[in-house]
């Protein structure tokens, strides 16, 4: 069943069934001020911080599930019917509703009672203003009256005043309205300030939430909009809100446009801002929107036989990625902002997976993260960047009621809560920006630690890798310590081969980069302990069939041929493979379990058969309902790594079929039970031993995104930048012939043709540049545009 479709040519995802079974959403905004809002117009908008200083409310994990939002409610003078533009939360009959869902902006459309109506929400690309575009039909052959009504909450600025301790909260902020501006202002800040204003002269408005609502009614039935007069209401203390009010008379035929605008200021600057968003400057910024979609898209666009690969690569999958690099993990309906900052392990990943379209945000990221590293070598697991900037800024928010700033030695948490992942992701990260960027130069930046002093980039990269050397239980493999990237998975003092393979694959970036550097010495000593890290793994790990999870503390192998649960698992056996620590023979069985005990039609399970009994020396995965999450869910951030691994292995038809499974953008039609959008890859999809099998969970914030655009794009379409050139080696599956590619890289493009004439896998048999045989790529002139033909079959001839 589905209940939209993909609009490639206009960029957009269509819903025209409203009545999706969760809430479909989508982001707004591209710098400070951003947003996430659903099919419904629900949802909330924030800036800079989603912890600190949200801008209008949600009512998490509630009924309805969506709301409040940012509604435009019509109503018809004569009659006195009203609706929303945006179906709910008036909620009349659903086919005269749709919502299309856009890069950076979302546009809900209604045709009812002979009104053409749409709201287009989307945040302006210099300031700090959401712009509510909107345009009104009449389609009738009768005149019509109508008033029209804006409505948003707004909220007390931090997450925990928003929902707790009221008898301060619902003092702590007053409005005002002047010249058509409505000023909210969150009296207990410095700068508390929000305007809310439209290109128009209002007839009414109403700032209080409950003059509007009124008493025993919803925002599905608001006082204000059924009797059709606004209050004029507004106070010190109390729930605000933003409602301003336009009476429009529209003939036959006759088209009108309003434009609402929810900013950051007061009265002065919702002045200035109102005199500079005009219709035409909001069609400006919306084409500017569009261009900066066009910019980060153009780094590569593909054209392949696999359509869901195309519309995830050229779109969904890219705008996906960006949304967790420039907006972090915490802003959704499910993270709804009340933790602080940055973790280590999501951003240093997703950084990695974006550089090419976002270079500076990635690298900005690192940096975040390199400064929350600890002169030991681990990274701060969640962590506020504010917190390390040289000229730290004091936090402009001062609650009366205390919620306290932790000072530093808070902060700085210990070991003993230190991740064993976290800042291995990092040494990758940094390599990949380099090989992407050619930025030699960030190598030998000093930047501070989060304990005192500072050092290189390089230095910091290896203090991470000396940290996971020293940090190795009896048999020498990598301590999980208080988890590794399995959250779930708490070894403490006992041994994850997870993160032994993850330290190989880091220790291997950072030896290539050495040797670059021409800092011969390092590489060296790193590529000793690299062998040692192998050769402990290959010893200790390898059970037969398939790399084992790891080891308990005492003693005990998890994931063994023996084990009746927690049997094969996704993370060993994938890594073992990528890091290069399993041979080819031991690669491809431990992929072929992978494939036998894993494999669902929705993806790879994380682990099977699933934990059914707590077993505290494993960790809390172990009292994780089985098929739910790390507890045999189709877990999704893992299953690109089997991509990786597969297209290693040369294996492009598996590599393909796992692909497949998983990719939200074929999953369209199978909405009864996915239920989530069809657009985004979610966290993860109820796995095989849970009755809601399929059914995929939390949308947009999930490391799988990065990661399946990475391995798509670098792995088994092949095209991986590397510190002087650029590689082309696909992997993929043997029906294809051919596909084609466009690749910015350092400036210039390359127009990538790939064919497969003898229907092969893996292998490039010939190579042109130019029409010029070539035996690698290098990097061009910025703005040159270069052809690339690869032959792919098994003798190489150049
Ligand atoms: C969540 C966390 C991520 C972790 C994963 C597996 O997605 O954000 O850090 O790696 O769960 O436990």
């Amino acid at each position: 069943m589905q209940y939209g479709h993909f609009d490639n040519e206009r960029r957009e995802y269509v819903i025209d069934r409203v009545d999706v079974p969760v809430s479909w959403t989508n982001y707004i905004g591209t710098r400070d001020m951003y947003g996430v809002f659903n099919h419904t117009a629900g949802g909330y908008l924030l800036y800079k911080s989603s912890e600190y200083h949200r801008i209008t409310r949600f009512r998490p994990n509630g009924v309805p599930m969506d709301g409040p939002g940012h509604y435009v409610y019509l109503r018809d003078e004569d009659t006195g019917d009203y609706w929303t533009i945006s179906w709910q939360p008036v909620g009349k009959p659903k086919e005269h509703f749709s919502c299309h869902h856009g890069l950076g902006y979302v546009r809900y459309l209604s045709r009812y009672g002979g009104i053409d109506a749409s709201e287009t929400l989307f945040v302006a690309m210099d300031d700090p203003v959401e712009i509510w575009d909107v345009a009104l039909k009449n389609a009738g052959d009768k005149p019509r009256r109508l008033s029209v009504f804006s409505y948003a909450e707004f909220s007390f600025h931090h997450v925990a005043m928003d929902n707790q301790n009221f008898q301060m909260s619902l003092y702590a902020a007053g409005s005002r309205y002047e010249d058509g501006i409505i000023e909210y202002d969150l009296h207990y800040e410095e700068n508390g300030y929000q305007f809310f204003t439209a290109d128009f002269a209002p007839d009414g408005f109403d700032c209080l939430r409950d003059a509007f609502i009124g008493p025993y009614r919803t925002e599905r039935d608001p006082e204000t909009v059924e009797t059709g007069r606004c209050k004029g209401s507004f106070e010190n203390g109390g729930n605000h809100c933003a409602c301003l009010q336009k009476r429009v008379t529209l003939a036959p035929g006759e088209e009108a446009r309003l434009l609402f605008l929810l900013g950051e200021g007061g009265l002065a600057e919702g002045q200035r801002m109102r005199a500079k968003y005009t219709a035409q400057q909001a069609d400006e910024d919306f084409q500017r929107l569009s261009a900066f979609w066009d910019e980060k898209l153009s780094a590569l666009q593909i054209e392949t036989p696999n359509a869901g690969m195309d519309t995830e690569i050229n779109l969904w999958n890219l705008y996906q990625s960006e949304i967790n690099v420039m907006f972090s993990r915490f802003t959704s309906f499910i993270e709804v902002g009340g933790r602080v900052g940055l973790g280590y392990r999501d951003t240093a990943q997703d950084a990695m997976t974006a550089v090419h379209s976002n270079p500076e945000k990635c690298r900005s990221r690192m940096v975040e993260l390199l400064r929350a590293l600890t002169r030991e070598g681990y990274g701060l697991h969640l962590f506020e960047p504010r917190w390390f900037e040289p000229q730290e800024q004091g936090q402009s928010f001062r609650s009366p009621t205390v919620i306290p700033t932790p000072s530093k030695s808070e902060i700085v948490h210990g070991i003993r809560d230190a991740c064993a992942d976290d800042a291995l992701w990092l040494v990758s990260a940094v390599v990949q920006y380099v090989k992407e960027t050619g930025d030699f130069g960030f190598i030998d930046e000093a930047v501070t630690y989060a304990d005192g002093g500072q050092g290189t980039v390089y230095e910091h990269l290896q203090r991470i890798l000396d940290f996971s050397a020293r940090q190795v239980g009896q048999n020498g493999v990598c301590k999980g310590l208080r988890a590794d990237w399995n959250d779930c998975l708490n070894l403490g003092g006992g041994e994850s081969a997870m993160v032994s393979f993850l330290h190989l694959w880091a220790l291997n970036g950072f030896v290539a980069l050495a040797r670059r550097l021409g800092r011969t010495d390092d590489a060296d000593r790193y590529a000793a302990l690299a062998a040692k890290v192998k050769e402990t793994a290959d010893r200790v790990l390898w059970d037969g069939q398939w790399y084992v999870r790891g080891i308990t503390a005492d003693g005990r192998k998890i994931g063994t041929q023996r084990d009746t649960e927690g049997r094969v698992h996704m993370e060993s056996n994938t890594w073992a493979v990528i890091s290069g620590a399993a041979d080819e023979e031991k690669g491809r069985r431990a992929m072929d379990s992978v494939d036998e005990y894993l494999f669902t039609p929705y993806g790879l399970m994380l682990n099977a058969p699933c934990f059914t009994r707590p077993d505290d020396g494993i960790g809390f995965v172990t009292r994780v309902y089985p098929g739910l999450k790390e507890n045999g869910a189709i877990f999704s951030h893992p299953n690109p790594w089997a991509w990786v691994a597969e297209a290693i292995l040369g294996r492009g038809d598996r590599a393909m079929k796992f692909y497949n499974a998983l990719c939200p953008a074929l999953q369209n039609d199978k909405i009864e039970v996915r239920q989530s959008e069809p657009y985004s890859y979610c966290q993860f999809v109820v796995g095989r031993d849970h009755p809601a099998f399929g059914r995929a969970r939390h949308p947009f914030m999930t490391g799988s995104s990065g990661w399946a655009y990475f391995a798509a794009t670098q792995y088994i379409l092949g095209i991986r930048p590397d510190f002087d050139g650029l590689l082309v080696d696909p992997c993929i599956p043997s029906d294809w012939r051919s596909f084609f590619a466009v690749r910015r890289w350092r400036g210039a493009f390359y127009r990538i043709r790939v064919e497969n004439p003898d229907g092969v896998q893996k292998g490039v048999k010939r190579m042109l540049l130019n029409g010029q045989p070539c035996a690698t790529i290098p990097p061009l002139p910025a703005g040159s545009i270069a052809d690339v033909l690869i032959i792919m079959g098994n003798d190489k001839e150049v």
